[in-house]
């Protein structure tokens, strides 16, 4: 197995070649049985270098029968554990192999698997070696015909890229299909279904007047909640063409919802193959969170078909060439779908609160790297949302329609072709007048997170105001090849507004190319209130000390929702952190005198508080973000020069008398009749759940009696999943009987189904209590629980170690033990997966002392491991280094 290689090699950028060979057709025959299956590969080389001698194909796991060379068998072939070496090959020839796989023992979820009962397959990056052997490099792009071959009554439905073009009966009970998909495509966008599924679809029509049938399969038992998925998957196809003039290409596009997925879902083309998580939805049994990511997940594996499929990239480096264009074009249609504000601050969290950690951290990395040993490691949050904000700032600094003109050349000028991030750059370029290939292109090349320090300057005589801008980059830890860190070009979009929230300029937009630049307003007969880096319009850190009640000021009237959320974390922040100079003073005595927020603080932030409860016309799901407090990282992130534990105090402390102060507007408010049905999926019945939701949870952190009775009394009565889960969560923040009653109550409901139960493990995993870590390991050996399927493995772990700080992080390190065994077993399952979990552990540099080294200790033993996976020892060496 090659996931066991003695020594990991590191790929390089630089070393880059174009393959020797093309391959001009390829035809598959797959013979699916339940203890093996069978596939033969017929491939049409071709020399695009006559010197060469021998093709070298990738492999792994494969058991190799046969290989003939233009229909007479040979054997001037050497195998070895990553491919198939044919010596001595004529300049264009026809190869075929034999290779015998076991995708029902396949525990990795790469290549050919079982999942359930079901057939699937999962190639990108590099799992179609695991199925036969090729040239399984992105570059390499040919037509697929494909034969499938199966027991007719366990896999009635069987399923590849393309059209179908025959079927057929094949004898004992088999049955057969053949598909053929007329675009050339790289193997790791190949997709093989087969299994016993039902199928829901609709006939759509592009604006040419071409009918295409969309369809969603999923096991039978779940089919009734497909259809908000089927919708969603319309909606792209509309809103690309409305947007982007972009047009479906195939007469069918396929989803198939499978229970054991790496990742969200896999833009196969014309089969995409989705995390049931995804697809499956009910009112009963998912969030309108989980309704808004299933919509944004089919409109990103949608758009991935011009945007990564026909145009695709040269090699792995480029992976942010289709993700980052997909994930902006993916937040371009849920903010027409939802708001902008809305969906900007949900972008905002991922890069600020995630991105900027990663940033920090030993796997710091450019959004195109120089290197790696296993990219599985690289489908990070800086190729992805980083990359997303890079594409963000070239519209924000083009506009939307020269935009679209450029990202119509660059479909024009490279359909078919596999390409670089320059080749994106420069078509933008051409397309705009505006350089990207030069300075501007070192977003891509650089990493680390760029700090923005703004200093501002009143002058009363003069009436002038300055502002001066200055960016700064500390090294990262891939500081071998980027020792040597270059300004960058930073859009960042501004407003003044006066004491009382009247504006005094329009947005404007300075783009910072220099190190340092002053900007001046005159005329200005008060010192005005300033609003920068307006929608997060660059992925910096932004450092710019502002007066409390210019704060308060931009939280009340700005129309800027990000500032606004920024300011209102920045009030928060400075809370708590007046709340741990109390602690930390006097420590002769502690805990004896409850710490207490200053009053004047307090009156201020209910003021504010009370204000967007009442006063405030922002739309309610906006709002909502507004009123929902910073999690515990968060905080911590925000004052890194604090223990854990003292933030955390603090953190209660705030909450809990905010909670106080606020529980009559919040009561008030949510006595108020509902307006909308909880089964309404409509954008304003959504708007009002998402608020009244958020002033229970603001409410809940009171604690006290009432707030129990409160939150058990919204479990009761409540109809959907998304009411109900909001209830379980303020329930979840008491270890109290209404809590346990609740949960029980919610296993019963839901025991038979995997989306929802996964919620159940999240919720007993999420609780901050001492013994929420033995709550884990028990549940650990719940019957439900499974360690082969993902979501499982990262609702339950995912949410201890991710997003349960305080008990992940106790004193004890139990946590950390908790979690290296939990990796150390799961390297011998599923390694992609074991060295995602591992990133908890990597980011020790953030911690005290103590813990540090407690963390260590874990992160040795697991480099210790024999044997490890490429992919956990890339992780964990780079984080020891
Ligand atoms: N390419 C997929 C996407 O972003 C993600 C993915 C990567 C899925 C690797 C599986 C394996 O849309
Ligand atoms: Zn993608």
């Amino acid at each position: 197995m090659t996931q066991r290689k003695k020594t990991p090699q590191t790929q390089y950028l630089a070393d880059y070649k174009r393959a020797d060979f093309t391959i001009e057709q390829v035809t598959l025959d797959f013979s699916l049985f339940d203890n093996q299956t069978i596939v033969t590969s017929k491939i049409v080389f071709k020399k695009t270098n006559n010197r060469v001698k021998n093709l070298h194909l990738t492999g792994e796991d494969l058991t190799l029968l046969s290989v003939s060379i233009d229909q007479k068998e040979t054997s001037h072939y050497e195998v070895s554990d990553t491919g198939l070496t044919i010596k001595q090959v004529p300049n264009e020839f026809t190869l075929s192999t034999q290779v015998l796989i076991h995708p029902e023992k396949n525990t990795l979820l790469s290549g050919l698997y079982r999942s359930n009962a079901i057939f699937c397959t999962q190639c990108e990056a590099e799992g179609f070696r695991r199925i036969t052997y090729f040239l399984d490099r992105p570059d390499v792009m040919t037509t697929y015909q494909v034969r499938i071959e199966a027991d007719k009554t366990q896999y009635p439905v069987l399923l590849s890229n393309g059209n179908l073009v025959e079927q057929g009966d094949a004898g004992q009970n088999r049955h057969f299909a053949m598909w053929h998909d007329p675009f050339p495509k790289p193997s790791y966008l190949f997709a093989l279904v087969a299994g016993d599924l039902a199928c829901i679809n609709k006939t759509t029509t592009t604006q040419s007047g071409r009918d295409v049938l969309l369809e969603i399969y999923t096991e039978k038992a779940f089919i009734n909640q497909a259809d908000y998925a089927l919708g969603a998957l319309e909606r792209s196809l509309k809103w690309d063409e409305e947007t982007f003039n972009l047009a479906y290409d195939l007469d069918r596009y396929m989803i198939v919802a499978i229970s054991d997925f790496n990742a969200g879902a896999m833009e196969n083309k014309g089969l995409n193959l989705f995390n049931a998580k995804y697809v499956l939805a009910s009112p009963e049994t998912a969030t309108d969170k989980d309704f808004f990511n299933i919509e944004n997940i089919i409109g990103h594996e949608y758009f991935h078909n011009w945007s990564g499929n026909r145009v695709t990239c040269r090699d792995w480096f480029q992976l942010s060439l289709k993700e980052g264009l997909t994930v902006f074009r993916d937040a371009l249609f849920s903010a027409d779908m939802t708001t902008k504000g809305y969906k900007r601050l949900e972008e905002v969290r991922t890069v600020r609160d995630h991105q900027f950690i990663e940033d920090q951290g030993p796997m710091s990395h450019p959004v195109r790297p120089s290197s790696y040993i296993e990219i599985n490691n690289f489908y990070t949050l800086t190729v992805y949302e980083k990359g997303g904000e890079i594409i963000r700032m070239m519209y924000q600094m083009m506009g939307a329609e020269t935009f679209k003109r450029g990202l119509a050349l660059y479909f024009e000028r490279h359909d078919g072709q596999a390409v670089t991030v320059e080749d994106f750059a420069t078509a933008m370029s051409d397309a705009s007048g505006i350089d990207l290939t030069g300075q501007f292109f070192r977003w891509y090349t650089q990493s680390g997170t760029p700090t923005v320090r703004v200093n501002s300057l009143y002058d009363a005589q003069s009436k002038t105001y300055k502002l001066t801008f200055s960016q700064h980059h500390l090294p990262t830890a891939d500081q071998a090849n980027q020792a040597d860190k270059q300004d960058l070009v930073i859009p960042i979009a501004y407003r003044l507004f006066d004491e009382a929230g009247q504006s005094l300029c329009d947005e404007r937009t300075i783009v910072l190319t220099e190190s340092e630049k002053t900007i001046e307003f005159g005329s200005l007969s008060k010192r005005p209130v300033a609003s920068i880096l307006r929608n997060f319009s660059a992925p910096v850190r932004l450092h710019f000390e502002q007066s409390i009640d210019d704060l308060h000021t931009l939280v009340r009237f700005d129309d800027d929702l990000f500032v606004r959320y920024d300011a209102l974390h920045h009030i928060l922040k400075s809370a708590v952190s007046q709340l741990i100079g109390q602690q930390t003073t006097p420590q002769k005595t502690p805990q004896k005198t409850p710490q207490s927020i200053p009053q004047s603080t307090l009156t201020q932030l209910v003021g504010t508080y009370e204000y967007l409860l009442t006063k405030d016309n922002t739309p309610a799901i906006e709002k909502a973000e507004l009123l929902a407090l910073p999690s515990l990282s968060v905080f911590f992130s925000l004052l890194p020069e604090h223990p854990l534990d003292a933030v955390d105090q603090a953190v209660k402390t705030l909450s809990a008398a905010l909670a106080q102060q606020m529980s009559e507007p919040l009561q008030a408010r949510l006595s108020t009749p509902c307006e909308h049905e909880e089964h309404d999926l409509s954008f304003a019945a959504v708007s009002e759940r998402s608020y009244r939701n958020a002033c229970l949870q603001l409410l809940s952190y009171a604690g006290d009696t009432d707030s129990i009775a409160r939150a058990k009394n919204a479990y009761d009565q409540a109809q959907g999943m998304t009411n109900r889960l909001a209830a379980l969560e303020a329930l979840n923040q008491t270890q109290s009987p209404e809590r346990e009653a609740a949960l029980s109550d919610f296993y019963q409901r839901f025991e038979s189904d995997p989306q929802a139960l996964d919620k159940w493990f999240a919720v007993h995993a999420s609780a901050d209590f001492p013994n929420t870590i033995d709550t884990v390991k028990s549940l650990a050996t719940h019957p439900k629980f499974q360690l082969t399927n993902p979501n499982k493995v990262r609702a339950l772990y995912g949410t201890f170690c991710m997003r349960n700080l305080a008990q992940f992080h106790h004193p004890s390190g139990q946590g950390y033990r908790l979690l290296s065994d939990l990796i150390a077993t799961l390297d011998t399952i599923n390694p992609s997966l074991a060295a995602r979990m591992a990133s908890p552990l990597t980011q020790w540099q953030r911690f005290d002392d103590a813990r540090q080294d407690l963390m260590k200790t874990a992160l040795t033993t697991l480099v210790n491991l024999q044997p490890i996976s490429d992919d956990l020892y890339e992780i964990i060496s780079k984080s020891l280094a």
